[in-house]
């Protein structure tokens, strides 16, 4: 089986996005991201993490990308919030990777309805309506390090929270 070429460091991703004309759609952007094979030596100089909350660096913007590299201490997470608008997918880099998806019916309130972890290499994307929260669970040992796909770049916070 004919195996996809994969895209070996954070400047030859950045030359990829930047010759895109437009904005991908969620499973395109999922077809570009798991093919991003990155080796520690290029992205951990540029990890940052914070004591109060997750740490995230943009290390690209385009009329049609957003790439943020996110450093996560354990016990540390996003807020909760859809992806009206844009196409995401978080690649996993380093420690385990914790997703939690909720619905908010019309007139209901919010809930958690799923959960699921994911390692190293492996790849969660959202679109639409999506409505989740992530992040690097209290219980984990270890910091987690997680490279964050929008296309397009994201709306402000201010308009997606729901906390
Ligand atoms: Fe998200």
């Amino acid at each position: 089986m004919h195996r996809p070429q994969e895209i070996e460091t954070l400047d030859e991703l950045f030359a990829r996005l930047q010759a895109c004309d437009r904005p991908l759609l969620l499973d395109e952007l999922y077809e570009l991201v798991r093919r991003v094979v990155i080796p520690p030596a290029d992205y951990r100089p540029r990890l940052r993490f914070s004591a109060e909350q997750f740490c995230f660096q943009t290390l690209f913007e385009s009329p049609h990308f957003e790439v943020n590299l996110i450093g996560w201490h354990p016990g540390q997470f996003s807020s909760v919030h859809d992806h009206r608008g844009t196409a995401c997918c978080v690649l996993v880099l380093d420690g385990i990777f914790t997703n939690r998806d909720y619905l908010h019916p019309p007139g209901g309130s919010l809930m958690e309805v799923s959960s699921c972890q994911l390692h190293p290499g492996e790849v969660l994307c959202r679109g639409d309506q999506q409505i989740h929260c992530c992040g690097n669970a209290a219980e984990s040992r270890t910091d987690l390090a997680t490279l964050h796909f929008y296309s397009p770049p994201l709306p402000p916070l201010s308009e997606r929270r729901f906390d």
